[in-house]
């Protein structure tokens, strides 16, 4: 059965035209009674029954103690004051608070973590849940973040690019190219080609230099220019974009090469690196080799750790930018 957001978005459409796609991406993953990220049941991050995608932080807690090794070097060269405020940015399930956290006690900075998301998530020992983020603080967090802000989708017609919007084919939600947009920043391209813009990206590095934050570790789906398609997925699979809003999750790549420009731009030092590269340098071979595989548990954490680093996991996919300042 249909949940009440089709038929509104239907409604809509036919009221008013075809929805820009990142009013119907904002509709699909947060309306609040029938989003994807709604506040209902558990959280679509993980591995297990009832989860759609798994993120670094819910496959292995070892990627935690990675961020939390970049986020101590972050406190220590501020001069390791005697407080530290960590804000998380789209906290999800929490995994990466509760598992940093315990590396940064181990490593004995005085953190504490503010996961920001817009639902909370379970307790977190030295933390708290929030769902904006405060005015002011030292270092920033966002795991897979900003692809989960609602994106603008253009197609090329070979000469201009058209906005991509989702207008009606009798009841079944269908692509329509919008009006020319003015102000592309793309090259032209073959017609068919697609581009997308996070409208919500360079406001949110802006704010990470007025909170007067001195590092920031992002990482996402990235690549060095903007992404060429939006991508959406299902109980682990990949799913048409246009599937029952509410039901399928709906992500583009990062432009990091952008975000480490604008940055720079910012008076932050920026260092775009894979995640294989950024695991690498803190430790994961270590941790890799240290595991007892000849009990079940070991080897399910083997092949997870693996598939962190790995480029058929998510080694090479997700970037890391490291921002420090
Ligand atoms: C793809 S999930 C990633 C969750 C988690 N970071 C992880 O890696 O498992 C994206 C998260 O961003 C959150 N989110 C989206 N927009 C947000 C906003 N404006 N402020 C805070 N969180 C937001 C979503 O609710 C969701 O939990």
């Amino acid at each position: 059965v249909a949940s009440a957001l089709v038929g509104r978005l239907r409604e809509r459409i036919r009221r008013d035209g075809p929805v820009p796609f990142r009013d119907w991406m904002a509709a699909a993953l947060y309306d609040p009674q029938d989003g994807f990220y709604a506040a209902r049941g558990q959280h679509p991050a993980g591995v297990g029954q009832g989860t759609h995608f798994a993120t670094s932080p819910t496959l292995h807690p070892f990627f935690a103690h990675a961020v939390a090794r970049e986020l101590a070097d972050g406190w220590k060269s501020a001069g390791s004051p005697p407080d530290w405020e960590v804000v998380e940015f789209g906290a999800g399930t929490g995994a990466l608070a509760r598992d940093a956290m315990q590396e940064l006690r181990r490593l004995q900075v005085p953190a504490r973590w503010t996961a920001v998301d817009v639902r909370e998530g379970p307790a977190i020992k030295g933390g708290r849940w929030l769902t904006e983020a405060p005015a002011a603080f030292d270092a920033a967090v966002a795991n897979e973040f900003l692809d989960a802000l609602p994106f603008d989708l253009a197609e090329s017609d070979g000469e201009a690019w058209h906005a991509l919007g989702v207008g009606l084919d009798g009841d079944a939600f269908a692509w329509r190219r919008l009006g020319v947009v003015a102000d592309a920043p793309w090259p032209s391209a073959p017609a068919g080609e697609r581009r997308a813009r996070i409208p919500g990206q360079r406001p949110w590095v802006d704010s990470l230099e007025a909170a007067g934050a001195r590092s920031a570790v992002v990482v996402d789906y990235g690549a060095l220019g903007p992404a060429k398609e939006a991508r959406a997925f299902h109980g682990h699979d990949f799913a048409d974009p246009l599937e029952e809003p509410g039901t399928v999750d709906l992500t583009c790549d990062v432009d990091f090469q952008d975000l480490g420009e604008q940055a720079a731009g910012l008076g932050f030092t920026a260092r775009v690196e894979t995640q294989e590269r950024f695991l690498l340098r803190h430790g994961v071979l270590d941790a890799i080799n240290r595991i007892d595989r000849s009990t079940l548990q070991g080897n399910s954490d083997y092949l997870r750790l693996r598939q962190l680093l790995l480029p058929t996991g998510f080694g090479t996919a997700f970037k890391v930018a490291v921002l420090s300042r």
